[in-house]
This record gives C-alpha cells, structure tokens and sequence, in this order.
C-alpha cells in the first residue's frame, strides 16, 4: 500500500515517477485502463533510501564546509598575528592610510606603487611588478633582493608559513 504522502509526492516528480499511464505499458504490468499502476518492486522504499543517502551526502557536505571554512578563518588569524608583528610599525591596512610605508589595504593584485597618496621610492615605481601571491612571497622573503634600492627598510620574513598566513590575510583584505 502506497502511503498517500508518497502519492502525493509522486505527483510533484513526473520524471522520476515510476507510474506507468494506462495504455503506454505493453508489459505484464498493465493494471486495469482506469487507473494508473505501480511497477512490482518500485515501493517507496527505494525512494526513502535514496532520500536517506541524499540527505546524508548532503550533511556530510556541510559537516566538510565547515571544517574548511574555520580552516581558511585560522590561516587568516594567524596572518593577522603575523602582520600586528612585523608589518604594523609601518603600513597600515586602512585604505588610504599611509604610515612610513603605502596602506596595504587590497594589495594582492594591485599594481606596486598605485597608492595615489603615497610617495614611492623610484626603485618601487620603476619595478613594473603586479603583488601576486608570488610575487608578495619573494617580496616579503627577502625585499631588497626583489627591488633593490626599495625603501623598505625590512630585513625579509624568513618562516614560509609565516608568509602563506600573512599572504591568505592580506588577500582577504
Ligand atoms: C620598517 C618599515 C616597514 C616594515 C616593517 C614593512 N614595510 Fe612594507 N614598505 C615600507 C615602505 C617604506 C614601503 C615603500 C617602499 C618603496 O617605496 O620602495 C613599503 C612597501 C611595501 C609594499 C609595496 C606596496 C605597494 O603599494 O606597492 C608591500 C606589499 C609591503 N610593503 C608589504 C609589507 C609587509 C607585508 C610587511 C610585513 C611583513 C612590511 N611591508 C613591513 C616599510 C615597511
């Protein structure tokens, strides 16, 4: 006996159905003309299994996002750890905001030298590079070998971890 809510339901999947109309059907499970019948086999079992997978596929995709997304969250923090130690003294990350070096805000991507308010050294400016996360990498590890003559009076981050938490913050910017 098919449970009216599954009829019910049925009726809102046409392609999925598993009716088979009066006439269409030239095989032994032609019911009576009058009335619609259920292919032997087809019950709603099969349908509330594959309901049960479905609803735990999609639990399990959330329980998976939700491990990712702090997982992103925590590299962010520790970028942020890592910007308050060796980066605030000179940039800020308010845009616009300028400190002994140029506002950091939206770097990853930016052109060097681009903030309008700021005044570049000419080896900066003159360096035609754009801060991709591989180009901000060999940058922040050791500046002066990138840009030699830069103004940025720092001696490089030298933990490669370090520098994958600082880039995953700056990105989020
Ligand atoms: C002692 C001060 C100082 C420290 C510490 C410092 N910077 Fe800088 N930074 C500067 C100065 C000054 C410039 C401008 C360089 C120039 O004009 O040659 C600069 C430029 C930059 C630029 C280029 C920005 C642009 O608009 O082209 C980036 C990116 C950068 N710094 C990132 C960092 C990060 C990330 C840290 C922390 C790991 C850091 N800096 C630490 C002083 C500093």
């Amino acid at each position: 006996m098919v449970p009216p809510w599954l009829a019910v339901a049925r009726q809102f999947r046409p392609s999925r159905g598993r009716q088979i109309l009066p006439g269409a059907g030239t095989s032994a499970f032609s019911g009576p003309a009058d009335r619609p019948i259920t292919v032997a086999g087809a019950t709603g079992q099969g349908d509330a299994m594959r309901r049960r997978l479905i609803r735990g596929g999609v639990l399990a995709v959330l329980a998976l996002a939700a491990l990712w997304e702090p997982a992103a969250a925590r590299a962010e923090d520790a970028g942020r750890a890592v910007f308050t130690r060796q980066c605030l003294a000179c940039h800020s990350v308010v845009r616009m905001q300028n400190r002994v070096g140029p506002s950091l805000y939206g770097v990853v991507g930016r052109a060097a030298g681009a903030v309008s308010s700021y005044i570049y050294s000419a080896a900066l400016r003159a360096s035609g590079l754009v801060w991709t996360e591989p180009v901000l990498e060999a940058f922040l590890a050791d500046p002066q070998a990138l840009i030699p003559g830069s103004a940025m009076r720092y001696a490089g981050l030298k933990d490669a971890a370090d520098r994958a938490a600082l880039i995953a913050y700056l990105k989020g910017l």
